[in-house]
């Protein structure tokens, strides 16, 4: 097998990194297009010495799950990895996806079910992040995601999974930027001025807040008559804020944020609770799957625990926190972001939430400095999972009941090995569908203390 080769291949199985998996003489072949079901013929892209790539160039015979991609730019984007699969097929390779990390990370055989579905499967996006760069001759705006496997910026004027209004805005700054001499970033000369931009969508009132990140480090008048215009042209537009990014790097935040226009936020709603999110605030990416989430979560420790006290450890805002505050006898939310700190007490006064406390601090530092102990841990670290000086700290100042929210079911395998190495029982898994037509999931587990030490009597 050579790169460059085509090659038959019947798909049999899908990764957690969203490629079909064949095999071909005792190799494994990871395919990108393919849908387990598939004979296809694929062109190897790489060979290694364990495994090769290859992506799906003809269909021969189709998968019975196999759907027209609804976005024309699927091959060029990439983002919404599973689109050609039908929903209940992605539902079930997603529910395979966790049940294989489980097993083959962790060494865990657990009966895993398949995904709550998201209320919605389109449009469902709170938080859209392009790219900004510009053509060659005519200097026009590109303002997109990147190509696969490069930083060619690809100009996106639909995208199914995002509200359309922030299709409409997009098109607006791309045809109007120029005429406030506003620039496109080019990586390569590190000049030109905008190089990407956020924008936060309420899903409850059908406003947006709008992130400007410039290769500058003040706001010009001619920013500042932009802005405005954006602001003035669209109604929904709460305010615009620009992020200071002079660096060359591949970060997309600078260190500082400054309004420009309006607010410096919008405000959405999970459940009864309001929340003001920025620039670089954590906000769930599908908010009505993440109602799904914390819904589970409130029935499970209504029916478990009598007012437990609950470490609500990384997290963002407190969404979670706040969510299950009148179940709890206190909450303790702990999140380094200072942003995020000061967007979650604002949500205690405006939710009136008497007994949560927010905690600006590193979760690692703060377990490390504390003497008590808690009922109930809520966990909801990024990808990357927890460290084990975290998972030892949990075990330390846990009493009954760790809930783990993971968007990576690797490294949940990973924590979840770690802690029943520990004595720990898994007594729940339960994934939902945060990002559909995408090969990630979102999965909450249930993990009981070795010694169950709480009554709740
Ligand atoms: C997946 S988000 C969860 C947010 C929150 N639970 C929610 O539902 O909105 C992870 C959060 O962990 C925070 N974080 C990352 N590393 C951290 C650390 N070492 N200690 C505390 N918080 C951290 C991030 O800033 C982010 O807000």
């Amino acid at each position: 097998m050579h790169e460059n080769d085509i090659i038959e291949l019947n798909i049999e199985d899908f990764t957690g990194e969203g490629m079909g998996v064949a095999h071909l003489n005792g190799m494994t072949v990871f395919v990108q297009g393919g849908c387990p079901g598939d004979l296809v013929a694929a062109k190897i892209t790489k060979v290694k010495k364990n495994f090769a790539t290859a992506i799906v160039k003809d269909i021969l015979n189709s998968s019975k799950h196999r759907v027209k991609p609804f976005c024309p730019m699927q091959n060029i984007c990439g983002a919404c990895s599973m689109q050609f699969i039908d929903y209940d097929y992605q539902l079930e390779l997603k529910r395979k996806i966790v049940q294989n990390a489980l097993l083959k990370v962790g060494g865990i055989n657990f009966d895993v079910p398949i995904p709550v579905k998201s209320p919605e499967k389109f449009s469902y996006r709170h938080k859209i992040q392009y790219s900004v760069s510009r053509t060659k001759v005519s200097k026009r705006l590109l303002i997109g995601y990147y190509k696969p496997n490069s930083h060619d910026v690809v100009n996106i004027k639909h995208c199914p999974i995002q509200p359309e209004i922030c299709d409409k805005i997009i098109e607006y700054i791309r045809e109007k930027a120029p005429d406030y001499n506003i620039t496109g970033y080019s990586e390569n000369e590190h000049n030109g001025l905008l190089r990407h931009i956020i924008l936060r969508v309420s899903k409850h009132t059908g406003q947006v807040f709008v992130a400007l990140v410039i290769n500058d480090n003040k706001i010009t008048p001619e920013l500042k008559k932009f802005a405005t215009s954006v602001k003035e042209k669209f109604t929904e537009v709460t305010g615009i804020s620009a992020n200071f990014n002079t660096k060359q790097t591949n970060v997309i935040l600078g260190e500082k944020t400054q309004n420009i226009v309006g607010m410096d936020f919008v405000e959405d709603k999970l459940l009864e609770n309001t929340f003001k999110i920025g620039t670089n605030t954590f906000f769930q990416v599908n908010p009505e799957t993440a109602e799904n989430i914390f819904i589970y979560i409130k029935d499970y420790i209504k029916s478990n625990f009598d007012k437990p006290t609950i470490l609500d450890a990384y997290a963002g805002i407190a969404a979670i926190g706040m969510s299950v505050a009148d179940v709890a006898q206190n909450v303790v939310s702990v999140e380094l972001s200072s942003e995020s700190c000061q967007k979650a007490l604002a949500g205690l006064d405006e939710n009136g939430i008497k007994n949560l406390t927010v905690i600006n601090s590193d979760t690692e530092k703060y377990l490390k400095k504390i003497k008590r102990k808690f009922d109930l841990i809520i966990t909801d670290p990024p990808k990357k999972g927890s460290t084990k000086s975290v998972l030892e700290g949990f075990m330390k100042s846990c009493k009954d009941t760790i809930i783990y929210v993971s968007c990576n079911p690797a490294t949940l395998a990973r924590d979840l090995k770690y802690l029943i190495e520990k004595g720990c029982k898994l007594i729940s898994i339960k994934p939902f569908d945060m990002f559909c037509h995408t090969h990630h999931v979102e999965t909450v587990a249930i993990i009981k203390m070795p010694e169950n030490t709480y009554s709740i009597d």
